[in-house]
């Protein structure tokens, strides 16, 4: 009989939201694969539900991808594992710290090296930047993505504008004024285990060694394409007021609370005023803009796929 395939995977997630998905994907591989988890303990922990400060004070190092380190793992990196998935969240427009730390770290380099990565994201709805920067930290540590996944939230944009920092700040993700639910929606997640069933199948013909997508024609991802361009120049923002706060102090210290909350007022502004103003601006400006938007999609797409069988 030949040997189970080994698949290592490593996830942060705060409310249990990404642990869902993640368990309803793996459920059809724990027959015949080897499965190790590891999850990862930003050391200090970063609090659940978010304190409005912590909130904004994750903010700089987040996007300089400067991020608070993680306890040691169980696994050396010495181990041979057949496929690593990744499954990670969004802050700032950037992968969330802990899997920034990990991905910088030796151990982390060193169990990617050479392998073939599976990348799982969950998030409010803005995934595109911090697939670009996840894409090169993979890069950097030696792996090879070869499938992505994205699920977002599927609400309206307005509501969830409402009922996400709700989520982060209380911890309570139901129905709220008539909104629908925060987050990721149970059958959502269970709908995951498609990803689980066709991986089993490919795990178990050697896909994995081929370099090649094994999640095609599953409606891997969806890309919005009027989020492409905002996403592009909240990301350009995000890097010059990063920039600033951190001059005007280090994690954790009160004295960028100022800063913090000018990034606030700055956000809401933006928020209120620019996001709308940009997306008629883009309406208007579609028939110059639209090749280069397709081409795009297609490039935030790459490599498992928006198309469904
Ligand atoms: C500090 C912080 C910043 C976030 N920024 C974004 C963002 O830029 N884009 C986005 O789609 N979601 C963002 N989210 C939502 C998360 O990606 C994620 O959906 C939420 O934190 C639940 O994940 P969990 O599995 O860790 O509980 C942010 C969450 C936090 C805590």
């Amino acid at each position: 009989m030949a040997k189970p395939k080994r698949l290592l995977v490593v996830s942060y997630s705060q409310s249990g939201q990404l642990i869902d998905i993640l368990a309803a994907l793996l459920r059809p591989l724990a027959e015949g694969v080897s499965i190790r988890h590891e999850t990862l303990r930003p050391q200090p922990a970063f609090p659940f539900p978010w304190p409005f400060f912590s909130f904004l004070d994750a903010f700089p190092e987040s996007v300089r991808l400067d991020p608070r380190p993680n306890q040691p793992l169980q696994v050396t990196g010495e181990e041979d594992f057949d496929l690593v998935i990744l499954a990670w969240t969004v802050w700032y427009l950037s992968p969330a710290q802990p899997i920034t730390a990990f991905l910088q770290s030796e151990t982390g380099k060193r169990l990617l090296d050479g392998r073939p990565v599976v990348s799982l994201v969950a998030c409010r709805n803005m995934w595109l930047s911090a697939f670009d920067t996840l894409k090169t930290l993979i890069d950097d540590a030696g792996g090879r993505l070869v499938d992505h996944v994205a699920l977002t939230d599927e609400a309206p944009a307005l509501a969830t504008f409402i009922t996400t920092p709700r989520w982060m700040f209380t911890g309570r993700r139901d129905r709220f004024l008539g909104l629908p639910p925060a987050g990721i929606q149970a059958a959502q997640a269970a709908d995951a285990a498609r990803f689980g069933t066709r991986l089993a199948a490919a795990l178990a013909n050697d896909e994995e060694k081929s370099g090649r997508a094994m999640l095609t024609g599953l409606g891997a991802v969806k890309v919005v394409p009027h989020l492409i361009l905002s996403e592009r120049a909240g990301r350009r923002a995000f890097r010059v007021w990063s920039g600033l706060i951190h001059r005007c102090g280090r994690a954790g210290q009160k004295r960028r609370l100022p800063a913090l909350l000018l990034f606030t007022l700055y956000l809401v502004i933006l928020i209120l005023t620019v996001v709308p103003l940009s997306l008629v601006l883009q309406r208007i400006a579609a028939p110059l803009l639209r090749s280069r938007v397709a081409q795009l999609v297609r490039h935030y797409e790459q490599p498992s796929g928006a198309a469904h069988e």
